[in-house]
């Protein structure tokens, strides 16, 4: 293996060192399947390598930072494991099962979730759509228009509550309203909303904090630390390496499309993961 790691690479993390919560134990040994398990991911457009043999692991209730320069390929990592983007080569594992049939749908069905850099939502949506958009209340078959509409009240009611829930504010905004009307911060936060809502095993976040101000970015560090105690595994891409110290417990770094190593927070500082980064500080091998 030629990525580099500061943890044995054959076991879960042990306990992350900042965590407030005892629940993040939930990264202790006892738990020996990785939430998601990324391994040799490779993926080219034309001649740009995007991807090369590409690492990464996720623990149950671990918050994990993906970092790396723009273009060093986390997002398309992230679709790769999604099922957004099909990798040229490479395993993707959930919960120790191969992912095989590689679609969003499928991704989701298995219990991962994802806030897209450049948001998902469909414009001309309510927000209750967007927030259900693929898995819409099921309560019999389509043709009855009664139950079209006792299926959309259902789904409004739902959405609210689940918006109240995990306390994104619309600011006097229905969920009837389409999703064009809102902020941007508006947006994120139904993206990060619906991510918490259906993210069963992993929720993978690509700059979620990048539109939001200071008390929203609060909020979302909130509801990363809720999937973390409920044992979901995070992985946090961001620019931010002051939010990575702060809400993550394990970094991974990306350089031109490889992962070069993954570290505990604990154990480097924001400058040594801006070595990293750019290249001023290579990861010691470990073979
Ligand atoms: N659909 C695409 N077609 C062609 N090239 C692409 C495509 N998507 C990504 N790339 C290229 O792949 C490389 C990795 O891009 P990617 O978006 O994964 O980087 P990133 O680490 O997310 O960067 P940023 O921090 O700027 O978001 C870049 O060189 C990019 O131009
Ligand atoms: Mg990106």
């Amino acid at each position: 293996m030629s990525e580099a790691s500061a943890q044995p690479a054959a076991g879960p993390p042990s306990a992350p060192a900042r965590t407030a919560n005892p629940a993040a134990t939930a990264t202790a040994p006892s738990q020996a399947v990785p939430a998601l398990e990324a391994e040799g991911l490779s993926k080219s457009f034309g001649a740009v390598r995007a991807l090369e043999e590409a690492n990464l692991t996720v623990w149950p209730g671990q918050v994990l930072g993906l970092v790396g320069d723009n273009g060093a390929g986390k997002s398309t990592l992230v679709k790769c494991v999604s099922g957004r983007l099909h990798p040229d080569r490479g395993t993707v594992r959930v919960a120790g099962e191969v992912l095989r049939a590689r679609s969003p749908e499928v991704a989701r069905a298995r219990g991962i979730e994802v806030v897209y850099q450049n948001l998902a939502l469909v414009d001309s949506l309510d927000i209750a759509t967007n927030l259900f958009l693929g898995r819409e209340p099921v309560l019999g078959p389509r043709p009855f228009s009664w139950l079209g509409f006792l299926r959309t009240r259902q789904m409004r009611q739902e959405a609210a509550r689940v918006l109240r829930e995990v306390g994104v504010d619309l600011r006097g905004a229905s969920v009837a309203d389409p999703v064009e009307q809102l902020s941007g911060g508006q947006r994120q936060g139904i993206a990060v909303g619906r991510a918490v809502v259906w993210g069963q095993k992993v929720v993978l976040m690509d700059e979620p904090s990048a539109a939001l101000g200071v008390e929203q970015t609060r909020h979302v560090h909130d509801l990363i630390r809720r999937l973390r105690d409920r044992g979901v595994g995070v992985v946090l891409i961001s620019h931010n390496m002051q939010e990575v110290m702060q809400v993550c417990d394990h970094v991974t770094v990306m350089r031109a499309g490889r992962t070069i190593v993954t570290v505990p927070v604990s154990e480097v500082s924001g400058e040594m993961l801006v070595g990293y980064i750019t290249g001023a500080i290579e990861p010691r091998s470990d073979g």
